[in-house]
């Protein structure tokens, strides 16, 4: 039975995008908005652009698109801003991150060269192969926090926001585990006063972020939202939040495959992932402390995905090993080799080779571009924006963020199914359960 829908805010006025690291990632989704705006290019891999979602019965034939189905804010409404340790403007960050031809990236030149970062709220000892340059100087990480809230109210003033997201696109940072600062809101408001060394840039972003009611959706592996005292800012504030990590390249592959062989009940022994790449990113992970971040972040999904103890005969103990190699010369263009080793009935080995000649930031940017859409939904809408984390956006992160009593779900399939249960839900449309005998009686 169809239910009543749910009470979601019109979009009206503009949509500032807010976002720490204004690197790859950024620049192909700022530019490539652009592009799209003026039919130079289409929103290749963007749910919200080209999706559709089906309604009702097979046979009711009804499938919108999903942007004509909800209310999402429209690309003409979006403005953007930032903040990095470079000083260079978003045209010259995007030539020199090499992810787009001069083709794309000239015509737009002045829209992208007005696009400058505000300076960084940075400590080096979170991103060690970076040298900030174009930094804030505080007295304290709370009188940081506040520089950047002022950034915040002072962009959405001049841009004549009505509303805001933050994007996070910044490096990966250093591995951090779980400290008291982070138990709850006020050891870490203390903690920001008093200079806890436990207190990543990241994380005051997501605090000044969260502070001003705006979402913050994490990019990167680092822990920034996944404490305690963020989500009980969250939910005071009532502010979605959502992480972490795109899921792009490997894992995306990853998360396509690994259920697919435990759908037909095929063994796996162990999974071996290689990559090169040379883009910026690259040369941040190759400092151990930040790639162990990534590691953590990538090495979850499969056992997640598998579940070896539902399934011991076929995935206990499988070997599952992942590494990443600066190679300067692929830049942002990384190949990525995957070995298989997997058996079949009766136990016979079997082995898959994956070459996967991958852009990242060409498969990151329609994930920004749907995230800061989402969100901003999320953000209209009391229904969920009282619940801080934003479950139902898994389909985006390799590590998704959940209730802290529930185990991540990384099924890409599944995912997909919990995001548009979610956006039937809210215009009180049936759930789809692909039960079907109706259709046979
Ligand atoms: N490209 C992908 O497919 C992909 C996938 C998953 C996650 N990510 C993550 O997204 C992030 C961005 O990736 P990228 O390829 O654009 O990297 P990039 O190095 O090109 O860009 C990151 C930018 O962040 C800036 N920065 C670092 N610390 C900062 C701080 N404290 N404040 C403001 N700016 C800061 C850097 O100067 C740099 O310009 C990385 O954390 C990466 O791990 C990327």
């Amino acid at each position: 039975m169809a239910a009543k829908p749910v009470q979601i805010a019109e979009p009206k006025g503009k949509l500032g995008v807010l976002i720490p690291g204004m690197g790859a990632v950024a620049t192909t989704f700022i530019a490539g908005v652009e592009a799209i705006r003026r039919h130079l290019a289409e929103p290749i891999g963007s749910l919200t652009q080209m999706g559709t979602i089906r309604l009702g019965k097979r046979t009711d034939k009804r499938t919108p698109r999903i942007q004509d189905f909800v209310p999402l804010a429209k690309l003409d409404d979006l403005v953007f801003g930032g903040w990095d340790i470079f000083k260079d403007n978003t045209y010259e960050a995007a030539v020199k991150a090499g992810v787009l031809e001069r083709t794309l990236v000239d015509p737009i030149k002045p829209f992208l060269s007005r696009i400058r970062p505000m300076p960084a709220v940075f400590e080096q000892k979170f991103v060690k192969n970076l040298h900030g340059e174009h930094v804030k100087k505080g007295r304290t990480k709370m009188h940081l926090a506040e520089q950047l809230m002022d950034d915040i109210d002072k962009f959405r003033k001049r841009n004549n926001a009505a509303r805001l997201v933050m994007i996070w696109c910044g490096s990966t940072e250093i591995f951090l585990e779980h400290r008291p600062v982070h138990a709850s809101l006020a050891a870490f408001e203390k903690g920001l006063k008093e200079n806890s060394p436990d207190i990543a840039p990241s994380m005051i972003y997501a605090y000044a972020a969260l502070r001003s009611g705006v979402p913050f959706a994490n990019g990167a592996p680092n822990l920034t939202t996944d404490i305690p005292a963020m989500l009980e800012l969250a939910g005071q504030k009532r502010v979605p939040l959502c992480g972490k990590d795109y899921k792009t390249g490997q894992t995306l592959m990853k998360t396509i495959i690994a259920p697919g062989l435990k759908a037909r009940l095929i063994g796996l022994r162990g999974w071996f992932s290689t990559n090169i790449l040379g883009n910026r990113d690259g040369e941040v992970l190759d400092d151990p402390d930040s790639f162990r971040t990534k590691e953590e972040s990538k090495l979850s999904v499969l056992e997640y995905i598998l579940q070896p103890e539902l399934y011991p005969q076929l995935y206990k103990g499988f070997c599952h090993k992942v590494r990443i190699n600066y190679y300067p010369p692929r830049g942002d263009n990384k190949e990525g080799w995957d070995n298989l080793d997997i058996f079949g009935w009766l136990g016979y080995p079997m082995q898959i080779k994956i070459d996967f000649l991958c852009r990242d930031s060409i498969l990151a940017a329609p994930i920004v571009l749907d995230l800061v859409l989402f969100m901003d939904l999320a953000q209209r809408c009391p229904e969920l924006a009282r619940r801080g984390i934003q479950e139902w956006l898994s389909f985006y992160f390799k590590s998704p963020m959940c209730a802290p009593k529930l185990y991540p779900e990384h099924d890409l399939f599944i995912q997909l199914m919990k995001l548009k249960n979610t956006l039937r839900y809210l215009r009180g449309e049936e759930l789809i359960t692909h039960l079907g005998l109706e259709y046979y009686d």
